[in-house]
């Protein structure tokens, strides 16, 4: 009975969100375009011809704003482990970030192995168990640093969901140093109730 309750509050708040009912009629995938479209709007970080990496990238709300934003002659290359309808100008693998086989992939997907811009809205599956689901949150979050390292040509970008929480603190002193700047955003269709903030690092300067 209690499932059903949470099951149709869900649903409520689903078809009554306005992002959600904006994406709807401007065909985007996701309401996540939204906070995307707002975070570029604010940094410009999406420029004709950029070569985008978009981590979680499934349903494709990201994937949609970065491969209109990129065209022509960019490319996203977008990873989830959910399969992904294709998108133009969009390369998706379905494979695990945390797996080596598909950093494999996502490496060799990008041409000279390089990047523009690496975007994370990675997110563990919930299992209501806090302190466990911020571990895995912040964990994700790690490697998506890890590859912005790997990958990012000299004055490149990074934009990362994070959690509130531990480990966060530490995870936003490890990239500053990294960027010329590091801003943490909160986008206005980040739903209040929700820890998730991004953090936005700018100006990539390898050591
Ligand atoms: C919030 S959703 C992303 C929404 C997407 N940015 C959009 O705009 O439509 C988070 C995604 O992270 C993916 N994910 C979580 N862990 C992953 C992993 N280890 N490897 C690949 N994808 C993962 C989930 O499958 C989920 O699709």
């Amino acid at each position: 009975m209690a499932k059903k309750t949470g099951k149709r509050t869900w649903m409520n708040r689903h078809v009554n969100d306005p992002w959600v009912q904006r994406s709807q009629k401007e065909g985007y995938r996701s309401r996540a375009s939204y906070k995307l479209l707002e975070l570029d709007d604010r940094h410009g970080l999406l420029k004709p011809g950029r070569i985008v990496v978009d981590l979680g990238a499934a349903p494709g709300g990201w994937s949609q704003v970065a491969a209109e934003r990129v065209r022509p002659n960019g490319l996203v290359v977008a990873l989830d482990l959910l399969p992904m309808e294709p998108l133009a100008g969009v390369q998706v693998i379905q494979a695990d970030f945390e797996e080596e086989a598909g950093l494999d992939a996502l490496l060799s997907a990008l041409p000279d192995g390089r990047a523009d811009l690496v975007l994370s809205d990675l997110s563990p599956n919930i299992s209501g168990v806090r302190v466990a689901d911020q571990a895995r949150s912040m964990g994700l979050a790690e490697l998506a640093l890890e590859l912005a390292q790997q990958v990012l040509r000299p004055g490149g970008s990074l934009v990362v969901k994070l959690f509130h929480g531990a480990g966060f603190d530490a995870w936003v002193a490890t990239a500053r140093p990294l960027f010329a700047a590091l801003r943490i955003r909160k986008p206005e269709a980040s739903r209040a109730e929700s820890r998730e903030v991004y953090a936005v690092a700018e100006d990539f300067r390898p050591a």
